[in-house]
């Protein structure tokens, strides 16, 4: 029988690789620690990170979501974005990972917002020759509103969709965030979200108080749960902790699932 090809998928929230308090702050020390856990996966997977105090420090500043009226400043989110992405590729091929970075501005193209067309035939050529793709947080061209922006989230749920349709299963999303996982008003972590819990929980999470033009955590988890429609699981684990590597390892790992 003809086998579908499985990998992980892995996003890697800006907050854990960049510091967001402080512009242009890269966390070199923890993107390695990834890369070593990710050398120890040992398995195929697709990577999406963020772009935390880099881009975000500029779409800020520029906009990007809904157009833009300074093309040097669109420029510059769009460099930004490249830049921790830069950073990331460095630390990854270091380890001895065979990454190979695609910038979503390239493969998708959006009308107000929503996905007009995408071209990724060549990342499933890279993941299919057992590579690792990288994809980031972007800003994305529109044909009605000059510019939308996706986070890495957003991209990568499409790509997993468009995988899904091109022979390919999914093991499970891992998304590493700079928190135990999804935390209610008491700063506890909620091992389960379901659509149904989901609605009533909204009010309780915690607002983000940094820039963040993709909207937190709760942006996080309803990206999360449109997956669930698909039969694909995603766990929110810290990404500055060992917890990332204790679930690769099997060993116990605190964090939240959504299925
Ligand atoms: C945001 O991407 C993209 C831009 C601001 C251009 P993300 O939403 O994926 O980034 P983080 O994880 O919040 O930093």
């Amino acid at each position: 029988m003809y086998m579908r090809k499985r990998f992980y998928c892995l996003k890697i929230g800006g907050s854990v690789i960049t510091d967001k308090a402080i512009a242009y702050t890269a966390r070199t020390d923890i993107i390695q620690k990834i890369a070593k856990t990710l050398v120890s996966l040992k398995s195929p997977m697709i990577i999406s990170h963020g772009v935390g105090s880099f881009a975000h420090t500029s779409a800020k500043k520029y906009g990007g979501k809904n157009g833009y009226s300074d093309p040097w400043g669109i420029a510059k989110v769009a460099r930004d974005a490249q830049a921790i992405n830069q950073i990331v590729m460095d630390v990854f091929l270091d380890a001895g990972l065979p990454a190979v970075s695609f910038s979503p501005r390239s493969c998708l193209l959006t009308k107000k917002g929503e996905l007009e067309k995408s071209f990724f035939d060549p990342i499933k050529e890279v993941l299919g020759q057992g590579l690792i793709p990288v994809i980031y947080g972007d800003v994305i061209w529109d044909t009605m509103q000059k510019t939308t922006i996706y986070s890495g989230e957003t991209s990568l749920h499409l790509l997993i969709r468009y995988l899904l349709r091109n022979e390919f299963d999914i093991s499970k999303i891992i998304q590493l965030s700079n928190v135990d996982g999804v935390l209610d008003e008491k700063n506890e972590v909620i091992p389960e979200i379901t659509q149904k819990k989901w609605q009533d929980m909204k009010v309780h999470i915690k607002k983000m108080k940094v820039a963040d033009v993709t909207g937190g955590m709760g942006h996080k988890v309803e990206e999360a749960l449109t997956m669930t429609k698909y039969g694909i699981e995603t766990v929110i684990l810290n990404g500055m902790t060992d917890a990332f590597f204790n679930f690769v390892e099997n060993k116990e790992a605190k964090g939240t699932v959504i299925r």
